[in-house]
């Protein structure tokens, strides 16, 4: 499109016009924009594959390209996934899984024969940057004893390993959540934030004295999303989606910085903590952020609207290097969340629906990770159906794609569970109850779903049953059989 325009002082004006007007217009075709502030590499993006029905690695390599992606992040060390990006330039950062970790530190051997095995081959056509130890390894409380105090063991027989082979370009860090902190996500003010005790002495001391040894950065997972959707209305929305004309601010009284918006809050928040022990000069990165796309009924704020704002202002914003009000500049590498709507993530609907894509392939919306396109030139978006709770009722069925290609076996599974649970859970779907008619699997697996879930998602239970269920506002009761409801 670019190359057959006439060289006009209006050209600039023209192609923003021009592709703001088409709206399956490539978003490639920003790359020979004439807005060139930044560093010119786009945001990174996460590529989880938490899924069966997701493109090939080669085809998300060029979907990764068309979204302007500056480099990529997997979990894992996949050879398929490793070979698809060999030669394309773009950085990429792998993971040693959260199970390999203590053998990893108990052993040199086996984190040399680790790197041996998922590392070397690749290299270096494949342009690994960054070598992550786990994944949020101290939010999982089943694995405490086990692999807590042998991340950063494990992190420096790696090391070790990369030394002793002459690969210097590779960084090792581990990905921590919020919750590593002392009341999470949002502690207020961000400079009186602190380590969680059981974790602050044993594990965070020992890794930043590594990740400040090595010259590496602390990876944090940080989603405005949860904080502003646990925060019943007392986070504004345009302060959590980063929207650069909100009037919110925060000024915190312990520095009296003032804040502009709730990511740098965040972000400052890790960096408090990381002073507190010492190591306040251990660069930062954002392994994780982003806005669900969709979500269950009774999730707030998850849509497309609003995961496209936050996205692009991301974009827009990163690419100025703005840093945050205590380390104003700094350069973070920073990874969105996700390529792709992941449908076999469990867990709320909001777990299924990070994606900037489909999985076929199409854009949820149009973003340039790039951060060179203005945010007025993108086409409209769809108005935000749910950024109040909704406050009718819900039920619990069979999902209708589950329902189109019945697994006999599967939804047999999850009816035996869901049976199990409770009391009585099932009793209307048994010869003679109210809801055996009609004697399908399908029809009872929805009664037995939605029995379920409204004994126990006061507790948590999520309307989920491995992707065969479904929220659904359209009461299922029929005849003289009631499904039960509970108000959102
Ligand atoms: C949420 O906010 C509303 C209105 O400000 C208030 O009435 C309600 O008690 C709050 N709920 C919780 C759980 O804090
Ligand atoms: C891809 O999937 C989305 C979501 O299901 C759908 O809206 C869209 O039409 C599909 N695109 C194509 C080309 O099939
Ligand atoms: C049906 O579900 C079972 C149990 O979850 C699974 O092992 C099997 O592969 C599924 N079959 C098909 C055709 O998807
Ligand atoms: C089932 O009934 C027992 C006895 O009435 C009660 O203690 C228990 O809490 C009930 N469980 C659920 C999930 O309702």
């Amino acid at each position: 499109m670019a190359a057959s325009m006439p060289a006009s002082p209006l050209r600039p004006l023209l192609l923003l016009l021009l592709a703001a007007l088409a709206c399956h217009a490539a978003d490639t075709s920003w790359s020979g924009s004439p807005f060139r502030h930044g560093r010119g590499r786009g945001l990174g993006v996460n590529y989880g594959r938490v899924a069966d029905d997701i493109p090939t690695p080669r085809r998300s390599v060029q979907l990764l390209r068309a979204a302007g992606a500056g480099s990529v992040k997997i979990y894992d060390a996949n050879p398929a996934v490793l070979r698809a990006l060999a030669g394309t330039g773009m950085a990429v950062s792998i993971m040693v899984p959260n199970q390999v970790i203590p053998d990893l530190a108990a052993s040199y051997a086996a984190a040399d024969r680790w790197v041996a095995a998922n590392l070397l081959p690749y290299l270096p056509r494949t342009r690994v940057k960054f070598l992550l130890v786990g994944n949020e390894v101290l939010s999982d409380g089943s694995i405490a004893a086990s692999t807590w105090p042998r991340i950063v063991p494990a992190m420096e027989n790696l090391h070790r390993s990369l030394r002793a082979r002459r690969v210097s370009r590779v960084k090792l860090g581990t990905t921590l959540a919020m919750d590593a902190l002392v009341a999470g996500a949002f502690p207020r003010p961000p400079s009186a934030a602190a380590f969680r005790p059981d974790i602050a002495e044993s594990v965070l001391r020992p890794l930043l004295r590594f990740l400040e040894g090595t010259n590496s950065y602390y990876f944090v997972d940080a989603y405005t999303y949860f904080v502003w959707a646990g925060s019943n209305g007392t986070v504004p929305l345009d302060y959590a989606l980063l929207q650069p004309a909100t009037r919110a601010r925060y000024v915190d009284p312990g520095t009296g910085l003032t804040y502009t918006n709730l990511l740098d809050e965040m972000l400052d928040a890790v960096g408090a903590a990381m002073s507190k022990l010492g190591h306040g000069g251990v660069r930062i990165a954002v392994a994780e952020t982003g806005w669900p796309n969709g979500g269950d009924y009774d999730q707030i704020g998850a849509n497309v609207r609003n995961a496209a704002v936050y996205n692009r202002n991301l974009a827009a914003r990163m690419a100025r290097n703005p840093g945050t009000p205590a380390r104003p500049g700094a350069r973070m590498p920073v990874f969105v969340f996700s390529l792709y709507n992941e449908n076999l993530k469990p867990g709320p609907g909001t777990e299924r629906h990070w994606g900037l894509y489909y999985p076929n392939g199409t854009a949820v919306y149009r973003v340039d990770l790039t951060g060179r396109r203005p945010l007025w030139a993108y086409p409209p978006l769809p108005a935000p159906e749910n950024d109040t709770p909704y406050k009718g009722q819900i039920w619990c069925v069979l999902a209708a794609h589950a329902g189109r290609k019945l697994n006999e076996t599967a939804v047999g599974d999850a009816l035996t569970y869901a049976c199990g649970q409770g009391n009585g859970t099932c009793d209307a779907v048994q010869p003679g109850g109210e809801c055996f008619q009609p004697n399908t699997g399908a029809a009872h697996a929805s009664y037995a779903f939605n029995s379920y879930w409204q004994q126990f998602r006061k507790t948590g239970a999520t309307c989920y049953f491995n992707n065969l269920a479904e929220q659904t506002i359209k009461d299922p009761s029929h005849g003289s059989c009631k499904f039960r409801s509970s108000l959102g």
